[in-house]
């Protein structure tokens, strides 16, 4: 068998930081839609796998052997997924035999049916992960009883944080990849790229020459299930499954956007013909669209020229005067405002509307003498997620000691290039008369500022580079200074093996 491991130059010039997403012009449709397989092709006669569980072709040698689970009411046990969630697997067949990345534990039966029905008799030689957060690796045990011969591909640390979570010590299996390493299947070479820290530090993204395919693990995902329909032009990808795209990136990679600017660079430089994320539709089509989407939500550049209101209320005096400004703003001319109440939406789908706006209007009751809990929730969440580059307007209502509006711009102040416009409404219990001439001159110096005509939107600042890399297995310190007793926590190497980021 012709199968090497070997490092070669790959993406060298996203070492230089050429091209970013100047790619975006060149991608355009592939010819990987489920076109008869070749005479001869491991798939041929069985390009529709009917009778298969969920198996679909993604090339003439490539199968989506993934499954979709939706019995899971929260994902992480924290973001709610009503629509359910995909986990992504591939199989490849060439001389070789290479399975990318497997499932949660919850899919398993159907997982080992899809990969048993398309493996066909023969043995697996190869599992590449990708990234090994358990919903994408609690089913490798049992593939690695299965496939006695099947070697382990993966980064130093995945193999580390593996071991950690299922005692699955892979040392006589491992092939160990950095940057740029390849691997030569057969007729097919995969390439290696580092994606430390998008989201975890093990996670790398593999990319096939042949097809052009980049397995981009988390990244290019998106909650909900995939219903037969594989593919993101196969749906409507811009009313169904943005929103739970959009929801997906910010709260699960939304506070690594430097990192996912990086990988981004080095996608610019190679010629992606078809993204395949561990969840979510599989990109063969339109790849501009998502990589500008993702250019924003990383560079925390608003998505839309938007606004927000949210709104903590107990007694429906701070509701009415977000109810007002909302109209307000509408009649000044801005279309589609979005009002949310804090206490009835899940904080998940408030982060997800805050990377879309530009402008954000937080009112909210003064409650044991701080910001209402669930606002106070939705602002450290903010801040957890490192959101930049907004305009806030604030509203604070308290019946005998206001304090709300100051305590939520301590909070907002914290967060990278923000600004505030108009001026701090305050209300006593409900907006008197005077209160609702204050928030009608809030809601227009608001509007203005949408519309181009008021206070400027903050513009946007470059990420601070105040983050240290581990050179040995990608781990991410955060932070101006790296103590001089640091030892990394993932491979126990000293500060000397850390570079500024
Ligand atoms: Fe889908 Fe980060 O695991």
């Amino acid at each position: 068998m012709n199968t090497e491991l070997s490092r070669r130059d790959f993406l060298k010039a996203a070492a230089s930081g050429a091209a970013g997403l100047a790619v975006a012009g060149v991608l355009g449709g592939s010819a990987f839609a489920e076109e008869p397989a070749a005479e001869g092709a491991p798939f041929a006669g069985k390009k529709k796998f009917a009778g298969i569980g969920s198996v679909r072709a993604v090339t003439d040698d490539i199968a989506y052997i993934g499954v979709s689970d939706r019995r899971i009411q929260l994902f992480e046990n924290v973001y709610p997924i009503p629509r359910g969630v995909a986990y992504n697997s591939y199989l490849l067949l060439d001389e070789k035999t290479v399975l990318f990345d497997t499932v949660d534990r919850s899919v398993t039966g159907q997982f080992f049916e899809n990969l048993t029905a398309v493996l066909d008799g023969r043995e697996l030689d190869y599992l590449v992960v990708d990234h090994m957060e358990p919903d994408h690796s609690s089913a490798i045990s049992e593939v690695l009883v299965r496939y006695p011969k099947a070697q382990v591909v993966c980064t130093h640390a995945a193999a580390i944080i593996l071991n950690q979570f299922f005692a699955c010590d892979i040392a006589d299996r491992a092939i160990l990849v950095g940057e740029g390493d390849t691997l030569n299947v057969g007729k097919h070479t995969l390439t290696f790229v580092m994606a430390p820290m998008v989201h975890w530090p093990e996670v790398m993204m593999t990319y096939d020459d042949v097809s052009g395919i980049l397995f981009s693990a988390d990244a290019f995902g998106s909650f909900g299930a995939l219903n037969g329909n594989l593919f993101a032009d196969e749906v409507d990808f811009e009313k169904d499954w943005l929103p739970d795209a959009r929801r997906y990136y910010t709260n699960i990679v939304g506070k690594y956007g430097k990192q996912v600017q990086d990988v981004l660079a080095k996608a610019g430089t190679v010629d992606i013909k078809m993204l395949c994320p561990t969840h979510g539709p599989v990109w063969r089509e339109n790849l501009g669209w998502i990589l500008e989407k993702y250019s924003l939500w990383s560079s925390y550049t608003p998505e839309e020229q938007a606004v927000m209101v949210v709104y903590g209320s107990v007694y429906g005096g701070t509701e009415s005067a977000a109810n007002a400004i909302a109209a307000k703003i509408s009649q000044s001319g801005v279309a589609d405002v979005a009002v949310y109440d804090v206490s009835k939406t899940h904080v998940s789908e408030l982060i997800a509307e805050a990377f879309r706006c530009s402008h954000i209007v937080l009112a909210s009751i003064t409650y044991n003498m701080g910001i209402f809990t669930p606002m106070k929730n939705f602002l450290l969440d903010l801040e957890a997620h490192n959101l930049q580059n907004r305009c806030f307007a604030l509203v604070e209502n308290g019946s005998w000691s206001p304090l709300s509006g100051k305590l939520m711009k301590e909070i907002l102040e914290r967060l990278t290039n923000v600004s505030f416009v108009g001026e701090t409404v305050t209300i006593f219990s409900s907006p008197d008369a005077d209160k609702r001439e204050a928030l009608d001159a809030l809601a227009e110096a608001v509007a203005g500022s949408v519309l181009g005509g008021g206070e400027p939107v903050a513009e946007q600042a470059p990420a601070a580079a105040t983050a240290w890399v581990c050179s040995v297995c990608g781990y991410i310190y955060e932070g101006e200074e790296l103590p001089d007793d640091f030892v990394c926590p993932v491979c126990g190497v000293g500060p000397d093996k850390f570079e500024l980021k």
